[in-house]
């Protein structure tokens, strides 16, 4: 299955969210891609601790050379062995394949042409064969790397496979919004999918949205609140879930709802189990919402909301 995750503002938790969606979901068995389709700003190798790949790889074959069509094969780096963050890192008896495909180091946007289109189509192809999960981080907004998936996906020879789409945001007003917008809004994901060649409805029934750094009610974080702000809290929280319904990112559109965690304020990476139940620097639930994602995105009721 092919997983692009999108946003349309920048900053939403996208990157830091699926690369713990990755990194769990290859704990629990699979064999796992990610894709580093940020063209402006490859950093996902930073998130996964691997310091050779922190802006994009320098290595000449990164995914920007790949698609310029300049090498053949675009470098694969195990996130595994390559992380430098030591012990925490080594791979688990059980777990799945975790492997980064880096952009290039200085590698910016670039418009699409075809022959870029057949060579996205030709590794999406390859790697799905390879890995059960390939997800693919896409650039924030009506991006060249959204225009392009949608292209590459329209194609014939991958229309057999399973693409689906996560749209993340936080749980803003601006940003239910923007959200919405990118995918039913002019030019947005449906309408640039659908003049791609894409049936409408059935791109549709293969979005949904992933809510980013949320303040839950009820939890720790909101106990030190005065009783004041915890009823303007309450009615802020009504009057969005009112907006999401309306602009169709409601609870039934909803994949995954990730609450905010200090450590991630401060440090964009993995939580790992130690940092959870032994340095306790990170919060249970947190690790708990990356895993029930990462089991979401290919269990077919939780996608329809059965
Ligand atoms: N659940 C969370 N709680 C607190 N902070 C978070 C959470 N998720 C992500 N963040 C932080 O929010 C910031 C933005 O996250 P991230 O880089 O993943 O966003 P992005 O949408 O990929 O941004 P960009 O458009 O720049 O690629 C980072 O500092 C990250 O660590
Ligand atoms: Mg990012």
């Amino acid at each position: 299955m092919i997983i692009f995750a999108t946003s349309d503002k920048g900053g939403t938790g996208r990157s830091v969210t699926s690369c713990n969606v990755a990194y769990r979901r290859a704990l629990q068995g699979s064999n796992v891609c990610y894709l580093d389709f940020d063209f402006g700003s490859p950093t996902a190798g930073a998130i996964f601790g691997v310091e050779a790949a922190g802006q994009g790889t320098s290595s000449g074959s990164g995914l920007h050379s790949y698609l310029a069509g300049n090498v053949a094969e675009a470098e694969q780096l195990d996130v595994w062995t390559g992380s430098g963050l030591g012990g925490r890192w080594s791979k688990p008896l059980g777990a799945g394949r975790l492997t980064l495909l880096p952009g290039d180091f200085g590698g910016g946007e670039f418009p699409v042409d075809d022959a870029m289109v057949d060579r996205c189509c030709e590794l999406f192809l390859s790697l799905d064969e390879e890995f059960e999960l390939t997800l693919v981080d896409l650039s924030s907004g009506r991006s060249y790397a959204t225009e392009l998936v949608l292209r590459a996906t329209a194609d014939p020879a991958i229309a057999e496979k399973t693409a689906r789409w996560l749209v993340f945001h936080r749980w803003t007003s601006q940003h239910i919004r923007a959200a919405s917008s990118l995918v039913h809004g002019p030019q947005g994901i449906l309408d640039t999918g659908t003049g791609c060649g894409h049936e409408r409805r059935e791109l549709e029934d293969g979005i949904r949205f992933v809510r980013t750094a949320v303040l839950e009610q009820g939890s720790a974080q909101l106990e030190g609140l005065r009783p004041e702000q915890e009823v303007w809290l309450q009615a802020i929280n009504t009057d969005l879930q009112k907006l999401a319904g309306k602009l169709r990112l409601g609870t039934s559109m909803m994949l995954g709802s990730i609450p905010l965690d200090p450590v991630l304020q401060w440090r964009e990476q993995i939580i790992v189990e130690d940092d959870i139940s032994n340095t306790r620097i990170a919060n249970a639930e947190t690790g708990k919402a990356f895993e029930q994602l990462a089991e979401r995105l290919t269990d077919d009721g939780m996608w329809e909301g059965l």
